[in-house]
């Protein structure tokens, strides 16, 4: 006698705000129990109770991914999930940006900033993978960013997300052949809270911004096509390529021209 199939799980970092709510919410959508990680234990909370309500199995697991010792709660909960149900898919999403020059910008700010949105892309990978090997099935999505592709001034920001573009087009060949798959999801302006979080507007015109639910969507679709690298939106798209295409030295003059801080 069989059991009943068991639901995938996945693990969702910057569940409780813009992308990361989203992908919980689609993936809950196609079946998917979740494991919500950010720092906002109340709005995961209410997140969870709306997807338990749609039928979803729903954990909470409150981190601050700067902090060390909660980063190896999530791996745990990733690499020895002890009763719990292993996960299949982990949604490495949370990120900030920072404002404000390199120079100018203090430290410790830059060393936390790393903390989340290289080194927990990194170690969650590590943790995740292994068993998902073992297991000949699961992936990872890694969101970076269009902005690790193009030059910028101000922050490590982008220097932060051409790592992680890199890093998942690495573990993509890494687990090439095994079942396991991993994707780095590379989005340009999208309407969240990004930007007013380090106190930015809305840069740009508004062609440029795309909505959370249409990333999500071609993130997930890409995902099912194996792609390595989604870039939703045709003008994002077109970016991405003008900046493998177009020489570096002109690519900053642009660069120099219109940026400033983030740029
Ligand atoms: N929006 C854009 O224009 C854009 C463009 C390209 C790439 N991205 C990338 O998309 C990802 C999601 O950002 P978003 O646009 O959805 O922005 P958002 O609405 O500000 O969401 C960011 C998420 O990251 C979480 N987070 C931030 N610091 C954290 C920490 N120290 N520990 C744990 N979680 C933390 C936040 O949760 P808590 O505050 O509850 O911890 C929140 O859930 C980021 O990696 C960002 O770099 C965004």
């Amino acid at each position: 006698m069989t059991g009943p199939i068991a639901r995938p799980v996945a693990l969702v970092t910057g569940a409780s705000s813009g992308i990361g709510t989203e992908f919980a919410t689609q993936l809950a959508g196609r079946g998917h129990d979740l494991v919500l990680v950010a720092r906002d234990e109340a709005r995961l909370e209410a997140l969870a109770t709306e997807l338990r309500g749609r039928g979803s199995h729903a954990e909470v697991l409150v981190a601050d991914l700067a902090d060390p010792a909660a980063r190896a709660r999530v791996e745990r909960r990733l690499a020895d999930p002890g009763d719990a149900a292993p996960v299949d898919l982990l949604v490495n999403n949370a990120g900030y940006g920072t404002a404000g020059e390199f120079i100018e910008t203090d430290p410790a700010v830059l060393a936390a900033n790393h903390e989340v949105n290289v080194t927990a892309v990194l170690l969650l990978c590590r943790a995740a993978l292994p068993g998902m090997v073992a297991r000949g099935r699961g992936g990872v999505i890694n969101t970076s960013s269009v902005a690790g592709f193009l030059p910028g001034r101000g922050s490590v920001y982008g220097a932060g997300k051409a790592y992680v573009t890199a890093l998942s087009q690495n573990l993509f060949m890494s687990v090439y052949g095994t079942g396991v798959h991993v994707m780095a999801l590379c989005p340009g302006y999208t309407k969240t809270e990004f930007h007013e979080r380090f106190g930015q507007g809305r840069p740009g015109p508004g062609f440029l911004w795309l909505e959370a639910d249409r990333v999500v969507a071609d993130a997930l679709a890409d995902y099912d096509r194996r792609r390595e690298l989604s870039v939703p939106g045709a003008v994002y798209k077109a970016i991405v390529a003008g900046s493998r295409l177009v020489p570096l030295p002109i690519l900053q003059r642009l660069a120099r021209r219109s940026a400033s801080g983030r740029g």
